[in-house]
């Protein structure tokens, strides 16, 4: 392969969104930020400057940093963070994946700006597994805009225990749209020939929202999820969580009656319960025949989507993404376990601080996070730090295996009130192969978790309502052709399992890619020893690592 040089520098920039200006923290004065392109088994070598006042790091999220866990980005997890002049320079090799991932900041809720797409094309000479040739390549990021500061927004949820506020709009390429207020001129078009064949890049690098997507009077073939390839399926309508991507086909066939018309593309959120506490705005994108003019002096026409909290639709649309699984892209999904775990995933209350006035779910409380009741502390070492050097005092490697005490995950369930802080890790010997059973709660609402894990690409082998049952779920559990991925939706009221082999050493974090459910502690971090091969181990660390 080549290498790919890039920079980025971290600077601030006026934007202005829904007629309101605010200066935010942008890459090389872009938003959204500049599209990375490689190809599988390329080297990309990114220097990241920061020029802000606040810290920054990096993460390119979905690539599987095989051995460079240094270069993965969560702050305190792998790095400490690059600090207002400093810089630090991101180097990793795409091993085994094509398709599309992106990169984000990884500090805070600084991603809320500065987020791009990562597209991986495949091996020179290699082509496609599907039979179309795509005409035109189209990234189609999905983000949030806030008129407010995303920062202040957060610190004030952590301070007063309660919800955050949502944001202002969502937006597709940065720009919210003609169904916002104030916002018609900020949209994004996307011109076709009639006839042409488009892949479209879509990545969800919302904060706070699973977001479904649809085109007016266009069907959409899925053959990408994660940057691996999927059998493909026509779909009118995507579900995408935030940390997923997807790649989807598209003829562009105008309406026969009107073939100037413009045909809207949409997004809005899944969001099961708690209406009021989401946006439900939408989003609009428009999808442009000829040199129409304004967009208004033709016929719109406006796809359907799902409601809200359609959950039978995001349960049916998961259940239909397979892997490939031919022999030139094999699915080499574990067939045996070596340890299984149980997390529950959910929100939960403390109580209120006695000095402190509270805004939580309930009176007096504020919300929490936790997985098995452990709500994660972050560090002031980064933990791959940590492992490396054997620093005591960093973490304890006693994660629980289970929750405290089983209990019924469906229904109005008792408050998860029995939750405590801690850094708290599992470690893993080199090459274990992994189960986890993901249960969503359903406590205080019921809200299904996009979890996310970092290093590594997992299958998920099964997927139900209610509570997971050990004794009969595993037997209808698919291990010939599970998607593989890196972020999957943990059902509301329902379970997932997940396997993969822990091939790759270093400290991988794995969290609710709903960035207040992170705030809030839906974390915790896996510690892959090095095996005994050369190639079995991390690498040393970069000399220009970022102290804390
Ligand atoms: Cu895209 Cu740890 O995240």
């Amino acid at each position: 392969g080549t290498t790919r040089y890039y920079t980025f520098n971290v600077t601030i920039q006026n934007v202005t969104r829904l007629c309101t200006t605010r200066a935010i923290p942008t890459v090389n004065g872009k938003f959204p930020g500049p599209k990375i392109v490689t190809r599988e088994g390329d080297r990309v070598v990114v220097k990241v400057v920061n020029n802000v006042k606040d810290n920054v790091t990096i993460h390119w999220h979905g690539v599987r940093q095989l051995r460079t866990g240094w270069s993965d980005g969560p702050a305190y997890v792998t790095q400490c963070p690059i600090q207002t002049g400093q810089s630090f320079v991101y180097n990793f090799t795409i091993t085994g994946q094509r398709g599309t991932l992106f990169w984000h900041a990884h500090v805070s809720w600084m991603r809320a700006t500065l987020y791009g797409p990562i597209v991986i094309l495949p091996k020179r000479g290699v082509p496609y597994p599907f039979p179309v040739k795509p005409y035109k390549e189209v990234p189609i990021i999905f983000g949030e805009w806030f008129n407010a500061d995303p920062e202040a927004i957060i610190a004030q949820s952590l301070q007063t225990g309660a919800g955050p506020n949502v944001s202002d709009a969502f937006t597709i390429n940065g720009l919210p749209g003609p169904l916002y207020n104030c916002s018609s001129k900020d949209t994004f078009k996307l011109k076709v020939l009639p006839g042409k064949w488009y892949l479209l890049r879509l990545i969800n690098a919302a904060l706070n929202d699973e977001l479904f997507f649809s085109i007016a009077n266009h069907t959409l073939t899925v053959v990408d999820a994660d940057a691996a390839y999927v059998k493909p399926f026509h779909t009118d309508i995507v579900l995408i969580t935030p940390g997923q991507t997807t790649n989807v086909l598209l003829r562009a066939e105008p309406d026969a009656g009107c073939p100037a018309a413009t045909h809207l593309m949409l997004a809005r959120p899944y969001g099961t319960g708690q209406p009021g506490t989401f946006d439900n705005t939408t989003v609009a994108a428009v999808l442009e025949y000829a040199a129409a003019g304004h967009i208004k002096s033709l016929p719109l026409f406006r796809p359907w989507l799902p409601a809200l909290n359609d959950t039978a639709f995001a349960a049916n649309y998961s259940a239909r993404l397979r892997s490939l699984a031919t022999p030139e892209y094999p699915a080499s999904v574990p067939r045996g376990v070596d340890r299984s775990f149980f997390f529950a995933v959910g929100l939960g209350t403390n109580p209120c601080p006695a000095n402190q006035t509270c805004q939580g779910p309930t009176n007096r409380t504020m919300f929490t996070a936790s997985m098995n009741n452990v709500s994660f502390t972050m560090p002031t070492t980064a933990l791959l730090q940590a492992h490396y050097d054997n620093i005591a005092g960093v973490y304890t490697a006693d994660f629980p295996v289970a929750p405290l005490e089983p209990f019924n995950y469906t229904g109005t369930a008792p408050n998860n009130t029995n939750v405590s802080s801690g850094t708290k890790v599992v470690a893993l010997e080199y090459n274990t192969s992994v189960e986890v059973v993901l249960q969503g709660t359903s406590i205080l609402g019921a809200e299904s978790h996009p979890l996310h894990l970092h290093g590594f690409d997992f299958f998920v082998v099964g997927q139900g309502f209610g509570n997971y049952d050990s004794s009969k779920d595993p037997a209808n559990f698919n291990l010939v052709d599970p998607v593989q991925r890196n972020t999957v939706g943990v059902p509301s009221g329902g379970w997932v399992a997940i396997r993969f082999f822990a091939d790759n050493p270093g400290v991988w974090f794995m969290h609710c890619h709903l960035e207040v459910h992170t705030s809030w502690g839906l974390k915790m971090a896996w510690v892959v020893n090095d095996g005994p091969l050369p190639e079995q181990k991390l690498m040393p660390p970069p000399s220009d690592l970022p102290k804390c």
